[in-house]
């Protein structure tokens, strides 16, 4: 019986905690004289582009293994968290999968997810999500907006610059923006 209670009051907390994730951020792109420049990161289903209808990227970060890993998960926190992932093969589409070992599978085979970083130019021992720093995988930068299939849309990639890529990606930051939490979702 005192197993059961704890367990629940466990769940309870976890619950709890899941629902004020503070702060929460989206990203903007950063590509001076690029058509894009500027706009807030939005969903096209569960990946992550410029200029699509879907609701805006908003996500929340914690902390892994270590102080220079960390996590994000989609905002607001349900009861299944959608983490942010790279999936792909030499492009890696950034997208918010719920249970993404399952889910991940048919946006390509290579999957990363707990590496995210956060920096002001070079990567420093302050890693901690602030507004105005950059996101990063495991300290690269290698985003690129890639034309999407709708007439000015893009794809937001993180590309290893290797094989099998035809279009012209362009390159770009990503900025986080703390938003309001305050602010309905
Ligand atoms: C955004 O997309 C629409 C079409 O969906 C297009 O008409 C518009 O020009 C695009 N905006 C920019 C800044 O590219």
């Amino acid at each position: 019986m005192m197993n059961v209670i704890f367990t629940v009051s466990a769940l309870v907390s976890a619950a709890m905690a899941a629902v004020v994730p503070t702060p929460s951020f989206t990203l903007q792109a950063v590509a001076p004289g690029q058509q894009f420049d500027g706009m807030t990161l939005s969903l096209n289903g569960p990946l992550a582009g410029l200029n699509h209808t879907g609701d805006a990227v908003r996500f929340y970060a914690s902390n892994g293994q270590s102080a220079f890993a960390w996590s994000l998960h989609g905002f607001p926190a349900g009861l299944v968290d959608t983490p942010a992932v790279l999936v792909g093969d030499s492009a890696f589409n950034l997208a918010f999968l719920t249970a993404p070992e399952q889910t991940a599978k048919q946006y390509g085979s290579k999957l990363m997810m707990d590496q995210w970083t956060f920096t002001v130019g070079r990567p420093s021992i302050k890693i901690a999500p602030t507004p105005g720093k950059y996101l990063g995988y495991n300290f690269e930068q290698k985003w690129y907006a890639f034309p999407g299939q709708t007439e000015g849309t893009w794809t937001v990639m993180w590309w290893d610059g290797s094989c099998c890529i035809t279009q012209d990606g362009i390159p770009m930051k990503l900025k986080l923006v703390e938003s309001d939490s305050r602010a309905s979702s």
